[in-house]
């Protein structure tokens, strides 16, 4: 019975007409009168009109705790096989953003979230712009080759690099490799090897007198955006650029190469957009929807200057063995079994030739779609609890992330399940996303925070995000907003761990696995915020929506950090690979999906959100202390003064433990009073973007990236960006001093949302 229901109905019900029905009907009829009274939930009890009745039974739902059953039934019901049937039809063919399969996929999940029993469910369209290669077998082929430096015209065809995996250019729908977003163009040069291309690797290369301008620059893949090395490839003058997935980085010493093992073979390669930023590149800051503004193609900045290719690594190493010039350094080699050399040009045999691009790749406008679906909330049905995740992928994607795709479709069954079974349905809304066009440059995503920029902020109370959900069987990799950590953490306490033999639960593996200081004497699981670009970043980092963002990893301890994991993004990531080694029984599925399935039926339950406001407090005084450490003698030397920055973080920290202590005295009878709360404990996510800033997404004064490819102080962003490029001019400390104040403004703006109703009245 609940607890609660004497204390509500004692106000309303006189005695006098207790003692007037009790002499009127005698003991018996009493007696009855009590049992009606107290146990019926439908009938109005005596005193009571119906009306009554129903206004006494809203407000007990109205402050009802979360049934916490659910929980068993939601864990017990996730089914392993039922994820690996999703799977193996998701992934049946390559389904690629903005082509018929990747709509058919769209349709698909459509169907199939409805027949699930949610509510309801819509395709999202946005016309956004795309870039393709020539799709279905039928132009030509993207290829790197080598050529006569004294007559370009003639190719070495022997050298001609592939342009899919060998066992798939039978298949029109797998497309051929290309870095989306490159230029169209055929430029021919010397070749210069310059590592990962990095500034720094640009400048180890002039150093040691190497000329990029004119020539083609071969890179490894990591360390940095594909456009990126683009970018710094072309200011350094270069005409042309290739990318190749070093073995070094993807694979294990003595690892088997797929089919044998999971290692990348020496036939694919890694596929991948190469804006300079995310987002539709014709409408920056603003839906593309039918109505809106395009940029002129030539406005776009975002674009990789010079044409740009990736190969696969038996090619790189074919390339790579005839060049002249110095020996790498020892920290570029990889394990390639030849010496690394710089360049520029060939050698031996190969003296005088030079490398030819031919990239086909070109922009055209496609329309892609999000998949929505919604549970309507039973009292609150206007707060969101929303969990996305992208379906396209470049290929079939089996991990990256049809696997996300996967689970999420057996999410729809569990949780609509209940809800067709009138067995629960969940206080606030919850709200599944599939996302087109992800791999792209987070489009669908980005469009749709776009157009509900206000929608999501007023009312979403999470965001929880998978990405390459299954990519591994060893431990969750994920990052979340502050607030979160504590109800994560508590989530995966309830979920075991995919290996039932060890006993434990996911939490203890992901402790022991990835702690977050492995000195510590009793370890917590590392989770800070993302660092990796996928679909959180505009509800993050435009809105500030509370959010988790996570995947299941493999071990790096045999492989490069910089591993994704091998397959990524070729066609080699693909069911077999899944389930001959990955995840072959889909219990990793099935964890990954429990950790879902209870994280959203948690936030969109429970009476008092389970967030703590003063975990910004940390990263706070962390983000003061370095801005103090690296440039507070600069900025005194200004005159730029960061004493009400430190009073901000101060009144922050204050704010939040105040509000933490209203929070935990909460009185759980009065729902006006756990809105309020529960707002404020959404709200004071939110109040850390400044609208101001000025890049149309990069909004968060804490998490935004400074955008510095060279500084990495841990600084506040807005304050660092300045910093990037050395000695900083009058107008830079203008800049910065502007900075200061409008992140000290928005640090109080924070502690003013968690403050009791008399902060409107700003300070005593
Ligand atoms: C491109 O490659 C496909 C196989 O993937 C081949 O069938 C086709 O003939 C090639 N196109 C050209 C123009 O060479
Ligand atoms: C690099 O080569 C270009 C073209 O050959 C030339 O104009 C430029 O001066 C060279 N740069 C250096 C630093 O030698
Ligand atoms: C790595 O680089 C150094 C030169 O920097 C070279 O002497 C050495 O042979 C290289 N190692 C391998 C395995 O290629
Ligand atoms: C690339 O596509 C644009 C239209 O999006 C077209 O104007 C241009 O001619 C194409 N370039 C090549 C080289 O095909
Ligand atoms: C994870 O996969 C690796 C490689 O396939 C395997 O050796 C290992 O036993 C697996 N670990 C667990 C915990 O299942
Ligand atoms: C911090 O709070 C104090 C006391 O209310 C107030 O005087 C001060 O102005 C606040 N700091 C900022 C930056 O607003
Ligand atoms: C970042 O910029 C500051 C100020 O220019 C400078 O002191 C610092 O050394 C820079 N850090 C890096 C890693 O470049
Ligand atoms: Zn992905």
């Amino acid at each position: 019975m609940d607890p609660y229901l004497p204390n509500v109905r004692c106000p309303t019900m006189s005695k006098g007409r207790y003692i007037f029905l009790a002499v009127l009907c005698g003991a018996f009829a009493f007696a009855l009168g009590i049992i009606i009274g107290w146990f019926s939930k439908t009938e109005a009890g005596p005193g009571l009109t119906a009306e009554d009745r129903a206004a006494l039974d809203m407000y007990r739902e109205s402050i009802e705790d979360a049934d916490e059953t659910i929980r068993d039934h939601i864990l017990t019901n996730i089914d392993a096989e039922r994820i690996r049937e999703n799977l193996r039809e998701l992934s049946a063919k390559p389904h690629m953003a903005g082509t018929p399969p990747d709509h058919e996929m769209a349709e698909l999940l459509k169907r199939r979230w409805l027949e699930n029993g949610l509510d309801e469910v819509r395709l999202v369209p946005y016309d956004v712009l795309l870039s393709y290669p020539p799709l279905g077998r039928e132009g030509p082929n993207n290829t790197v080759v080598t050529v006569d430096g004294a007559d370009p015209a003639r190719e070495f065809e022997d050298t001609r690099s592939l342009h899919i995996e060998p066992e798939y250019q039978d298949d029109p729908d797998a497309v051929q490799f290309f870095n989306a977003y490159s230029p169209p163009g055929h430029p021919v040069g010397e070749l210069v090897f310059a590592n990962y291309g990095r500034l720094e690797d640009f400048d180890y290369l002039r150093q040691a007198g190497v000329n990029c301008t004119g020539k083609i620059v071969l890179m490894k893949y990591r360390s940095g955006g594909r456009g990126t090395k683009a970018r710094n490839a072309a200011a350094a003058g270069a005409i042309g650029a290739i990318l190749y997935p070093e073995p070094a980085d993807t694979n294990a010493p003595g690892g088997k190469v797929y089919p044998e093992g999971w290692d990348l073979p020496g036939t694919g390669t890694e596929r991948g957009g190469s804006l300079l930023e995310p987002g539709d590149p014709l409408t920056p800051g603003y839906p593309a929807t039918d109505y809106a503004y395009h940029l002129p193609e030539e406005k776009i900045t975002v674009f990789p200057p010079i044409p740009l290719q990736p190969i696969a690594y038996n090619d790189a190493q074919n390339y790579l063995s005839h060049l002249d010039g110095d020996v790498a350094p020892a920290d570029w080699n990889g394990t390639l079994p030849i010496t690394y050399r710089l360049g520029p040009g060939f050698t031996g045999d190969w003296a005088g030739r030079k490398v030819a691009l031919h990239v086909y790749t070109n922009t055209t406008m496609r329309r892609v779609y999000n998949v929505v679906g919604l549970i309507k909330g039973r009292l609150e049905p206007d707060r969101y609890v929303m969990l996305g995740n992208h379906y396209d992928a470049w290929v079939q994607g089996a991990i990256d992330d049809t696997s996300s795709t996967a689970m999420s479709l057996e999410l729809t069954r569990v949780f609509g399940g209940l809800v067709k079974d009138d067995k629960w349905r969940p206080r606030r809304s919850v709200v599944f996303a599939a996302w087109g066009a992800e791999e792209f440059a987070l489009l669908g995503s980005l469009e749709y925070v776009e157009q509900f920029t206000y929608l999501i902020k007023e009312r979403m109370v999470a965001y929880i995000n998978m990405d390459i959900g299954v990519g591994g069987n060893y431990t969750i990799f994920g990052g979340c907003s502050p607030p979160l950590v504590d109800v994560i953490y508590d989530t995966t306490k309830q979920v075991p761990d995919p290996d039932a033999s060890l006993g434990k639960s996911i939490y203890e593996t992901w402790a022991e696995r990835d702690p977050k200081d492995a000195d510590a004497d009793v370890k917590v699981p590392k989770l800070g915020w993302p660092g990796v670009g996928t679909d959180y970043i505009s509800f993050g980092r435009r809105v500030g929506t509370p959010l988790f963002t996570f995947a299941y990893v493999h071990d790096q301890t045999n492989y490069s950090p910089r591993s994704v994991y091998p397959s990524y993004h070729t066609a080699y990531d693909n069911m077999d690979v899944m389930e001959r080694f990955v995840d072959p029984d889909f219990t990793v599925h099935r964890a990954m999906a429990r950790i879902s399935g209870e994280l959203v039926r948690r936030l969109a339950d429970a009476l008092v959100l389970p967030y703590d406001s003063r975990k910004y407090a940390p990263s706070l005084s962390a983000f003061l202390q370095a801005t103090e450490e690296d440039f507070g003698s600069m900025l005194h030397d200004q005159d730029i003064s960061i004493d009400a920055l430190r009073s901000a973080v101060a009144n922050y920290t204050v704010a939040a433990e105040d509000f933490q202590g209203r929070v935990q005295a909460i009185d759980k009878k009065d729902p006006m009073q756990i809105r309020r709360l529960n707002d404020q404990m959404v709200q004071v996510n939110t109040a850390f973007i400044d609208i101001h800033q000025p890049h149309h997404f990069e909004k968060h004064v804490l998490f935004s990236p400074s955008g510095c490819a060279t500084n990495s102080s841990a600084a506040f962003p807005g304050i660092v960006r300045t910093m990037c490029d050395g000695p900083v001019n009058e107008e830079g400390w203008r800049e910065i001093k502007k900075q200061v104040a409008a992140i000290t403004s928005t640090i109080q703006s924070a502690a003013d949302v968690i403050s009791d109703v008399d902060s409107i009245l700003g300070p005593s």
